[in-house]
């Protein structure tokens, strides 16, 4: 059975991630009784503890409209800050001093959360080892979990030596998001949804993740990853595999991993001839971007599922930065029906049905309809038919309060199991480190277009 923590200790808790997302979702997970227990902070900082308990209630309302003064206090009394270089074994040992002195228990179970660059992961990992935090200890890592199919498994070979394969978490916040693990319960609870699921009834599917805003300052971030590492590799292959894969054993753990696991695995390497990468104009002037820089902030991409069920269904997937809005669609657009008996609107044959999941900003369901047009006998014209999720059933929980929920009390269902990084990494490594130059595109506009064949339905 998993341990649930008697610490959390959180790298880089004075960085942009803690700041914008973590130390809001501590808050909530105080509010709800989930955090009880004392949250140790580490990074290389002049606060002290006062200057943290500070920071982390401007973090708080930054965020939160509704904060209760009575909750925060709590929570910040649940902050203490050990700042030091990760490079330095005193901080290490000031670290082990602190976890013993405020847990409860004699032997803690202590949950390290590495809010820090990836270049850093092996070397904390190692350290809390040289200080015998790592037995009774979980260990998760933000993203990116390497570079590449070969770097990733040297990270894990190196986490490996001190950690087991159950100790460690592999964050990837989409797993933390309700609307993508929602894909899993509209597929296997409604009867009507799930016989249409297959190559008999989808042609083809469409994933669109547009990014209204640009690099912002992220830029020497982004240069060295680009849209294939920021989000296709990680994020949108998540929801590919919720959304196409076979129903899990049961809902445990590694029943729904091994079901994602065998979906990706059967994902074609993507064919760098189906792939258009672009840059919006503008991007080379970011600070931190390199001169000359062929890093990509949209990508186009068309995947082949080779198993039973979605053999020559393609899946278009687009991703980027500085295009006309921020949304996360999925659209299954179904086969013609076998003979056309009615005309569409313009004469032609009327459109395929479609049916839309929206992830992101709200969450709902479209399914575009065809029904009589009013005066004319034969003419079938579309009908959306349609739910806001979000309305009817009310606010999700942000990622990272079910990330942090999940972590100290141990269930993995919501982190990423290695095997099933390897094969994302496998799948996207024609398309890394292309040399050649991205199109350009406006920023504001749907990108340089999409590969022949493949009609991407405008989001809009
Ligand atoms: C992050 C990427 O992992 O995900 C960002 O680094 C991206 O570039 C973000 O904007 C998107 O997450 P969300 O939850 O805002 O859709």
């Amino acid at each position: 059975a998993p341990v649930a923590g008697d610490v959390l200790v959180l790298f880089g808790i004075s960085g942009d991630l803690a700041h914008k997302k973590i130390l809001p979702a501590l808050y909530r997970l105080t509010e709800r009784g989930e955090l009880t227990v004392p949250v140790v902070g580490v990074a290389l900082t002049d606060w002290d503890t006062d200057a943290l308990r500070a920071h982390a209630a401007d973090a708080v309302r930054e965020v939160i409209d509704d904060v209760d003064d009575a909750v925060l206090q709590r929570f910040q009394d649940l902050l203490t800050l050990v700042a030091g270089d990760y490079a330095d074994a005193g901080t290490f040992s000031r670290l082990a001093d602190e976890v013993r002195s405020r847990a409860e228990a004699d032997d803690p179970f202590v949950v390290h959360y590495l809010a820090v660059p990836p270049s850093l992961f092996g070397t904390v990992a190692d350290a809390l080892a040289s200080v015998g935090l790592h037995e009774r200890a979980r260990l998760v890592v933000e993203k990116p979990f390497g570079h590449d199919l070969a770097s990733a498994r040297a990270l894990n070979a190196g986490l490996a030596k001190n950690y087991t394969e159950d100790q460690v978490f592999r964050v990837d916040h989409y797993l933390g998001k309700e609307s993508v693990e929602d894909l899993l319960v509209l597929r296997f609870a409604n009867t009507m949804l799930e016989p249409l699921w297959s190559r008999t009834w989808v042609e083809r599917i469409e994933i669109t993740m547009a990014e209204s805003f640009d690099v912002a300052d992220r830029g020497s971030f982004y240069d060295a990853v680009g849209t294939v590492r920021d989000v296709l590799q990680n994020h949108l292959l998540q929801v590919l595999a919720y959304l196409t894969m076979e129903a899990p054993l049961s809902d445990a753990a590694d029943d729904q991993r091994d079901a994602k696991h065998a979906l990706l695995a059967s994902v074609r390497a993507i064919d760098p001839a189906e792939t258009v990468r672009g840059q919006y104009t503008g991007y080379l002037d970011v600070h931190g971007v390199k001169p000359g820089s062929t890093t990509e902030t949209f990508v186009s991409v068309v995947l082949h599922i080779d198993d039973w069920r979605w053999t020559g269904v393609p899946v278009h997937i687009r991703a980027g930065k500085a295009l006309p809005e921020t949304v996360l669609d999925i659209e299954l657009v179904l086969q013609a029906p076998p003979r056309p008996l009615f005309m569409g609107a313009d004469a032609g044959p009327p459109p395929a049905n479609r049916i839309r999941i929206r992830l992101q900003p709200d969450s709902g369901l479209t399914f575009f309809l065809l029904a009589k047009q009013p005066g004319k006998g034969d003419v079938a014209v579309e009908v959306p038919v349609a739910v806001d999720l979000r309305q009817v059933l009310g606010l999700a929980h942000e990622p990272y309060e079910r990330i942090f929920g999940d972590a100290l009390v141990g269930d993995p269902a919501h982190f990423a199991r290695f095997d099933t990084l390897e094969e994302a990494w496998r799948i996207v490594a024609p398309i890394l480190d292309a040399t050649t130059t991205p199109q350009p595109y406006a920023p504001g506009t749907w990108g340089p277009g999409s590969v022949t064949g493949g009609t991407t339905a405008s989001s809009g």
